[in-house]
């Protein structure tokens, strides 16, 4: 009997690139439901964007287009990158979209009449200058606990504590740096605490992992408490329904998405959305996801379905996280590796199979090491498996047209050792034992290419004995389809390219059972190409930091400006701060110095005629003789005030203001630092 299945990934944040992190879901779970495809059941897999909620608000004020421009762009660039990776979605929708409004709201509604909904007042930090509740991440400060500076609203990188934003010390905006005052308001709260003996039964029902049912019994020991499902406005997402600038946290929309893409599905092709998500419904759902949204898929998840009358999901799976090279992927590193930027220098097939054989059924990390990644890569893909067929399609061409063996040669029981194994990697599939599984299959390639080795079809060749050649050849074709068959929920590409090669329409799982006799084969074409480590020095030299482009010194500009109030020693004085608009109005450029000459007559000048790029040139004065021989600074670049007001001096008119730092206890300014913008910046760019 075919099962009927609904797969899910975790629907991936629409501010950001898809990066090799997110491919470890989307990878485990596309392997998954390729394999439950080739076994014949009717299998869907829906994702969609996540585009609700502050930080892609803020990100498209910061880009200066609206929300929706936003999402639209990013969903196109995830739809290519996830193409790019085979990642083979059935339906790829959006939270912004009509069936999720309408989703949100029945349930909600369904949640509020069923009195699973409470009002309540809460005291959040409020920003009078962006006329805002900040979420915990736009507001920074000093850590109550420890004391470290410029912490997060919500917890302190320093020394972990977690504390609500109100406690934070000297907590300022990250938007406009300004100090928020609490406010109170009145929020939506769904009471999770009437689900707990649903929640203790659903947990022990079978639908969790052992590490996620412990980590669950935490929770329960903790107590079940109420979650804040709206936000006051302004805010991007769904107004809630008889509120008046009220919306939907992010996080109540979000797994709703789930249901708006099989929907926008359903009534797409035809298909019963009832089937998937009624409550009586046959079908399994199974949700793939982070260890990180843990909570959120099996707590308020099941708890909301149970609450609107909805089925339950029949599991939900967590992995672990990624590192790269045995660290946390890092951005100064060069180790923050973007889906884009692998695809330009690496097949992605490799990174399939790569993590295909780290994969397992727990909730462990999993470590990219790029020198292992290299060695498992050509010696299995390339070396065991693809060899197969390039080291015998040839032979079969040249002398027998590229036809089989017309009966199953004598092979000493490997076929049907190969077919035999085909259960146990099916059962290490179907539990996401991948790791077992790719184990399992190169124990078989082994086998394989022993029994080339050892029949050497180059010799046979050499010495004429064509029947033999033919029906090794033969032998070495026919393990090559059963190793791809079992590969192909890995290796799609490489799965077509043997469909091509041996004229075969598909490689379901059960086709293998009987071997291909009589049958031809194409010429053999190139399947696929060994790891040059030359291609990982340029994957890494492309992913390490770079001059952040204008967008991204804006968008940076979120949290970092301005400088949050630092507690200074008593002994110093209180720096008054300025906000961004105050700080805007300094027209910072990079200045290339073009000349520098002494001044006659004044001992601590030097005259420099800069090029501010497209605004021309300009003549300064500046005191920095002491520090800076004119021969030393013609053709470097450096960084001028340039909107200062032109200034009237003795020997000339300045019209400008170079910057270079001193010590504050050296008023002769005799050690003088000439500030510089990083290689690679352009007179006339504006720095900010
Ligand atoms: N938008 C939420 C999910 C909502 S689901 C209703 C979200 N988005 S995310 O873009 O941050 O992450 C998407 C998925 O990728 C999550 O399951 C997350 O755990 C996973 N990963 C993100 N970074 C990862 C690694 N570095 N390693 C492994 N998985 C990672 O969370
Ligand atoms: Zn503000």
């Amino acid at each position: 009997m075919p099962r009927q299945i609904l797969v899910t990934s975790a629907l991936p944040y629409a501010n950001g690139a898809i990066h090799l992190g997110h491919l470890v879901e989307y990878i485990q779970t596309d392997i998954w439901v390729r394999f439950q495809k080739s076994q014949g059941h009717d299998c869907l897999y829906f994702c969609a964007d996540d585009t609700h909620g502050t930080p892609i608000m803020i990100r498209a004020r910061n880009e200066g287009i609206t929300p929706e421009e936003l999402v639209a762009r990013i969903h196109r660039e995830h739809v290519a990158d996830f193409q790019d990776f085979l990642i083979g979605f059935d339906n790829y929708h959006s939270t912004h979209s009509a069936e999720n409004r309408q989703l949100a709201e029945e349930i909600y509604n369904n949640l509020q009449q069923a009195g699973h909904i409470a009002v309540e007042t809460v005291h959040q930090a409020y920003c009078n200058h962006d006329a805002m509740f900040l979420p915990d991440r736009f507001i920074r400060g000093t850590c109550p606990k420890c004391a470290a500076v410029d912490q997060y609203g919500d917890s302190c990188e320093h020394c972990s504590a977690t504390y609500s934003p109100l406690e934070l010390r000297d907590a300022f905006c990250a938007l406009c740096g300004e100090h928020p005052v609490a406010k109170s308001s009145e929020h939506l709260f769904f009471q999770l605490g009437h689900f707990e003996s649903f929640l203790k039964e659903w947990t022990r029902s079978g639908a969790l992992q052992a590490e996620m049912a412990n980590k669950l019994e935490e929770w329960f020991a903790s107590g079940l408490k109420n979650w804040d499902i709206s936000r006051d406005g302004p805010y991007f997402g769904f107004a809630i329904p008889g509120q008046s600038n009220k919306f939907f946290y992010v996080w109540l929309d979000a797994p709703i998405g789930y249901m708006a893409s099989t929907l926008n599905y359903c009534q797409r092709t035809g298909r019963s959305f009832a089937e998937y998500w009624h409550p009586d419904s046959q079908a399994e759902v199974y949700h793939f996801i982070g260890k990180d949204i843990l909570y959120f898929h099996t707590l308020f998840w099941p708890a909301m379905l149970k609450g609107a009358g909805y089925r339950t999901p029949t599991a939900v799976f967590a992995h672990g996280f990624l590192t790269v090279n045995g660290q946390k992927m890092s951005k100064s590193r060069g180790t923050f590796l973007n889906a884009r930027t692998y695809l330009q220098h690496l097949d992605p097939e490799y990174l399939r199979y790569y993590y295909a054989c780290k994969l397992s059924n727990r909730v462990d990390d999993l470590d990219l090491n790029l020198d292992d990644f290299v060695q498992r890569v050509n010696a299995d893909m390339v070396g065991k498996v693809v060899n197969l067929a390039s080291r015998t399609a040839g032979f079969l061409h040249k002398s027998f047209s590229g036809q089989l063996c017309a009966d199953y040669p004598e092979d000493g029981g490997l076929y049907h050792a190969f077919v035999q194994t085909g259960d146990e990697i099916a059962q290490y599939y179907e539990n996401r034992e991948y790791a077992k599984a790719m184990r399992a299959i190169m124990a078989l390639a082994d086998q394989a290419n022993r029994y080339i080795e050892e029949h050497a079809p180059w010799n046979l060749a050499k010495q004429g004995e064509m029947d033999a050649l033919q029906a090794v050849c033969s032998v070495a074709i026919n393990l090559f389809r059963v190793l791809m068959t079992y590969l192909a929920p890995v290796l799609p590409q490489l799965a077509n390219k043997t469909c091509n090669l041996l004229n075969l329409a598909n490689l379901h799982w059960q086709s293998c059972r009987q071997p291909l006799c009589g049958t031809t084969i194409q010429p053999f074409s190139h399947l696929l190409a060994r790891i040059d480590s030359k291609q990982i020095d340029a994957l890494l030299a492309a992913a390490r930091p770079q001059e952040p482009t204008k967008e991204q010194q804006k968008a940076a500009a979120v949290v970092v400006a301005p400088p949050p109030p630092q507690p200074l020693p008593s002994s110093a004085a209180t720096l008054p701060t300025i906000n961004l608009d105050h700080f805007a109005q300094v027209d910072l450029r990079v200045a290339r110095i073009v000349q520098a000459e002494l001044v006659a007559g004044a001992d601590k000048l030097l005259k420099l005629t800069l090029d501010l790029g497209s605004l021309g040139s300009r003549t300064v004065f500046a005191g920095i003789r002491a520090a800076y021989t004119p021969e030393s600074l013609s053709g470097r670049l450096t960084v001028v005030v340039a909107n200062l007001a032109p200034r009237k001096m003795k020997f000339g008119l300045s019209e400008g203001m170079v910057l270079a730092a001193s010590h504050p206890n050296d008023p002769d300014k005799s050690a003088l630092y000439l500030l510089s913008p990083d290689s690679g910046a352009e007179p006339g760019m504006r720095i900010q």
